[in-house]
């Protein structure tokens, strides 16, 4: 292992494992990084999604590989980290923790099942990608994580409560690894963007009366592109940057919660009672 010397720039050449790579911010991960020379192993719950992926990135080039991968399974995981290497016939460099699912409703809405659901692919699957691969990256030397939570992580959005828990999780987490891992050559991002154009509603379990106007409006409006959101939290990441926060609303939200948290959630209180 220690044979494979290490690019100063994570994001470039890379030996890349991204998990929800068949749609939204997940495949434009895959694709910039097929674009900065990387092969890239593809892996989704949905195996031919993934495929489609690695399809755009053949068109491109690149070398890439389709694995069906459950992140929330532990063994699931374990058998990718093993088998992505062998794929690629070289260690992994950069994995990119991204595959999650949407969850809405009230708190007393959402069922025990929904909490299982939403914890298991996006909090547990980001447990599940750094604990198989931090180690290999400790032997190897060096390395790369970025893991995809949201603003929603430190936003506290009413009706989003479970979703809001595992995002709030990711970043903690990653902001413990981040420091135990500040004096290796292991580099940690975590991104957390708005609302983002992709299928993550759809795909999700959104009550009907939001669905419309997540797709419609909300979508439609949102600030940034995935692709946007892949190449700048790359860059960010080369530059050793901890947190990626994209767009202008998750900035100021960011701004808002840390300078007065007693005067954000009051204002966030007040605003759900008025437009609910
Ligand atoms: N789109 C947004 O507005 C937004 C905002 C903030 C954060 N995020 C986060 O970005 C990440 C990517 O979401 P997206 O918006 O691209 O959604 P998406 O629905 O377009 O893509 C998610 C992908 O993850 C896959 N997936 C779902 N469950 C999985 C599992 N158990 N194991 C492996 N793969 C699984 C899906 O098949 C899909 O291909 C998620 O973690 C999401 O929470 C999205």
């Amino acid at each position: 292992m220690g044979l494979f010397s290490k690019n100063s720039k994570p994001s470039q050449q890379a030996y890349a494992v991204v998990t929800g790579a068949g749609s939204g911010i997940g495949q434009s991960f895959a694709l910039e990084l097929g674009k900065r020379g990387g092969t890239v192993v593809c892996a989704d719950i949905n195996l031919a999604a993934a495929e489609k992926t690695v399809a755009l990135l053949a068109e491109h080039g690149a070398k890439a590989y389709a694995v069906a991968c459950d992140v929330g399974q532990a063994e699931q995981v374990a058998a990718l980290a093993e088998q992505a290497e062998q794929l690629m016939q070289h260690p992994v460099t950069l994995v990119i923790n991204n595959a999650g699912v949407g969850l809405g409703g009230k708190f007393d809405e959402l069922s025990l099942e929904d909490w299982q659901w939403v914890t298991h692919v996006n909090l547990w699957g980001v447990i599940h990608g750094c604990h198989y691969f931090v180690p290999k990256f400790k032997k190897l030397g060096h390395g790369a994580i970025i893991n995809v939570a949201s603003a929603a992580g430190y936003t506290a959005a009413p009706e989003m409560t479970a979703y809001n828990v595992t995002k709030s999780g990711v970043l903690a987490l990653s902001e413990t690894l981040f420091a135990e891992l500040k004096k290796s050559d292991i580099k940690v991002n975590v991104l957390c963007p708005t609302l983002v154009p992709t299928n993550i509603i759809k795909n999700g379990r959104i009550p009907s009366r939001y669905s419309g106007l997540a797709d419609h409006a909300l979508m439609n409006f949102a600030m940034t592109t995935s692709e946007a959101v892949a190449k700048l939290t790359l860059n960010r990441l080369d530059k050793g940057k901890l947190y990626t926060i994209p767009q202008l609303d998750a900035k100021l939200f960011w701004l808002m919660k840390r300078v007065s948290p007693n005067l954000y959630t009051k204002f966030l209180g007040f605003s759900y009672s008025f437009f609910k």
